[in-house]
């Protein structure tokens, strides 16, 4: 119940405070991930790292057009429009400095195929509000979760200009993560959890299971048939 003198946005804002008090901030963005990036996909991104930024390059682009779709679907979210424009900002500035990175190393830029995740993932997602916008903020949450997780994996183990770009890249994210995090806690405080935990399990299956198309986000190859 509203407490008296306080307005609907006010009140919401208190309940956000009460149950958003222990949101996984001081526990990592790997903490809202189910399951572990299998080593099989380090392995296999270690062997074919350039096919890798070309896709890493896609997936910045993405990032920022998925902040700024969120901008343009709730424009009477200032404190939501402002956070997401400076993100979409960042991502375009990581798709620069992959692009750099990719001429650097004479990678060259040919199309792909879009794998599976974003489109699998998106179709457990709620079409009209309530509820829409808890599903897109939590969304945003677990893709960059797993990116912090595959950057920070694959950091150590590829050639060195790769290496540290990668290792700012894993900040950068972590941040984004605790910008969705925060936002779809105060949406929804006494739901968010719970449909959390319904992603997570959509979101660990996409990154763990046998998958034909090799991306960033992909799960690791199949297995070689036995002959
Ligand atoms: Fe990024
Ligand atoms: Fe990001």
């Amino acid at each position: 119940m509203r407490r008296p003198g306080l307005t609907s946005a006010e009140a919401s804002r208190g309940a956000a405070d009460e149950t958003c008090a222990d949101r996984p901030a001081a526990m990592g963005s790997d903490s809202i991930l189910l399951s572990r990036t299998p080593p099989a996909w380090v392995d296999t991104a270690v062997e074919r790292w350039r096919e890798l930024l070309l896709d890493h390059a896609n997936c910045e682009k993405k990032a920022a057009s998925t902040a700024l779709a969120l901008m343009f679907a709730y424009p009477e979210e200032r404190a939501l429009g402002t956070a997401l424009s400076r993100l979409a900002r960042e991502e375009l500035r990581h798709f620069e400095q992959v692009q750099r990175m990719m001429a650097a190393l004479e990678v060259p830029v040919t199309r792909q195929r879009p794998g599976r995740y974003a489109a699998a993932l998106r179709a457990h997602f709620r079409t009209s509000d309530p509820g829409r916008k808890l599903d897109l903020l939590l969304a945003g949450a677990l893709i960059e979760a797993r990116s912090c997780e595959r950057f920070r994996l694959l950091a150590p183990r590829l050639p060195a200009p790769l290496a540290s770009f990668y290792q700012q890249l894993e900040q950068s994210e972590a941040r984004h993560f605790q910008l969705y995090v925060d936002f779809a806690c105060a949406d929804a405080p006494h739901e968010w959890r719970r449909r959390l935990r319904e992603l997570s399990e959509h979101e660990a299956q996409l990154a763990t299971a046998p998958d034909p198309e090799f991306r960033f986000h992909s799960g690791p190859p199949p297995a070689p048939r036995a002959l």
